[in-house]
């Protein structure tokens, strides 16, 4: 794929939703994304309602077609955080290793990574991540991710084959 890689972004925040607080995290994600030419074609602020998140995750998946979905924040375990559930209803097939990869170099940065329960799946040809709601941990997570997931983006959405080492 010659193509540059399409993302979409979500950002849950009851807060931020509401204007109550100013987001910092898409700002991350358009500097970093940007650096490895990635494309943002969606990026929204929405509320931390679970059916909400799961909706957006559809049409981001299912009718933009993007080739992977970043969320921020909602992973903690506070009664409002749902973005794993919601992730997990919109999965097609699991793909742990990503969450578990970052939650083990987030543990290099603050033991509090033991507390996000962030997931990682596919649906369909769209890849979801995960990632915890602070512009610092959107920084520490994306600077972890690449440049190795462009090749599972790659495998993903069938432009690569082979793992070569
Ligand atoms: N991971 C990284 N890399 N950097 C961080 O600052 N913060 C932790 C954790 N993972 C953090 C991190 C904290 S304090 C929490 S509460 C959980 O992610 C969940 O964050 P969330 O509720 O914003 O999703």
């Amino acid at each position: 794929m010659s193509d540059s890689i399409t993302a979409g972004i979500i950002i849950a925040s009851d807060k931020a939703s509401r204007g109550e607080r100013a987001d910092g995290c898409i700002p991350v994600f358009e500097k970093k994304l940007a650096a490895v030419g990635y494309t943002i074609v969606s990026a929204r602020i929405l509320p931390d309602d679970e059916d909400a998140l799961f909706a957006e995750l559809v049409r981001l998946c299912d009718d933009v077609q993007v080739n992977v979905v970043f969320t921020a924040g909602g992973t903690g375990f506070s009664a409002r955080d749902n973005t794993p559930e919601a992730t997990l209803r919109a999965a097609t097939k699991q793909a742990p290793g990503i969450a578990e990869a970052i939650r083990a170099d987030s543990l290099r940065h603050t033991k509090k990574a033991m507390l996000s329960r962030a997931v990682s799946v596919i649906r369909n040809r769209t890849l979801i991540i995960n990632v915890p709601g602070s512009p610092r941990a959107v920084a520490e997570c994306l600077d972890f991710l690449f440049p190795e997931l462009d090749h599972g983006i790659r495998i993903l959405t069938g432009s690569a084959g082979e793992c070569a080492r």
